[in-house]
């Protein structure tokens, strides 16, 4: 019996490196389809075109070899997540500060700020984590919300307390009040690869983003705002600087 249930569990974890290596190897192929169709044309043909349409081609190689890039760098994030060996550098963090510098950033790139309502609750407890990822998880969240959802994104920031001994932490939530995450779904969110929607995106986001927030010890979890649309809520435990441990 023992024996037997090694092999089918050896199977499926083969099963499912194919799988992924299958889907990572159809997310490059088209970007870099593109890259090089575009190289090729312009090397071709070079005098054919004048410099506006090449400006226009070598912005889109631009952006299809940024998509690449960053995917490769997902894939890196998601090794070091299934593998444990995801570094939490932690240091003092100043997430309510985090959090408006992620608005301004997409206030900047052209959202109205209306769509944008901040709520800092009073008494957060200083926070010890890796500033580059609590970036990483305010940037994906933020960008979902903006990008998949609709209406007023909603960020709030408090302080809380988790497990059976009451540690602090500290709580964020980021909902919208756009179509929300199906119930049917919400067990898939955090899987790799799983999109709802056609809107862009590799899958990626939020896979990285719990693994991001376990490294930290927190969670995160996901369901339906007031109002409809998808609310994401994490909880960091406050840390402890690491000369400490
Ligand atoms: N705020 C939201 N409202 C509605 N749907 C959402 C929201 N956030 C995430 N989703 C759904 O969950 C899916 C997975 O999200 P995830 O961030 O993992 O991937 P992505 O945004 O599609 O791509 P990536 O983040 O890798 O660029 C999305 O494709 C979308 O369908
Ligand atoms: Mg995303």
């Amino acid at each position: 019996m023992v024996s037997l249930r090694g092999t089918e569990a050896r199977r499926r974890t083969e099963r499912s490196h194919a799988e992924l290596i299958a889907t990572v190897a159809h997310e490059l192929r088209s970007p870099l389809t593109s890259v090089k169709g575009f190289t090729a044309t312009l090397l071709d043909k070079w005098e054919r075109f004048n410099d506006e349409q090449k400006r226009l081609m070598l912005e889109t190689v631009d952006a299809d070899a940024g998509r690449i890039k960053r995917l490769i760098a997902e894939l890196l994030d998601i090794s070091r997540i299934d593998s444990g060996r995801l570094e939490v550098r932690r240091q003092p963090v100043d997430i309510a500060a985090a959090v408006g510098r992620h608005v301004q950033v997409h206030i900047t790139g052209g959202q109205s700020p209306d769509r944008f309502f901040v709520r800092i609750r009073p008494q957060l407890p200083a926070l010890w984590a890796d500033p580059d990822k609590i970036d990483q998880i305010l940037g994906n969240l933020l960008e979902n919300a903006v990008r998949h959802g609709d209406g007023t994104v909603t960020i709030e920031v408090a302080p809380t307390t988790l497990g059976d001994d009451g540690e602090e932490g500290t709580e964020v939530t980021v909902r919208d009040e756009g179509p929300g995450i199906p119930e049917a779904s919400m067990s898939r969110v955090f899987t790799r690869f799983w999109r709802g929607s056609k809107r862009g995106g590799t899958g990626l986001g939020l896979y990285i983003v719990k693994g991001v927030v376990e490294a930290h010890g927190g969670t995160i979890t996901v369901g339906r705002a007031p109002r409809g649309g998808a609310e994401f809520r994490f909880i960091l435990p406050v840390g402890t600087p690491a000369h400490l441990l």
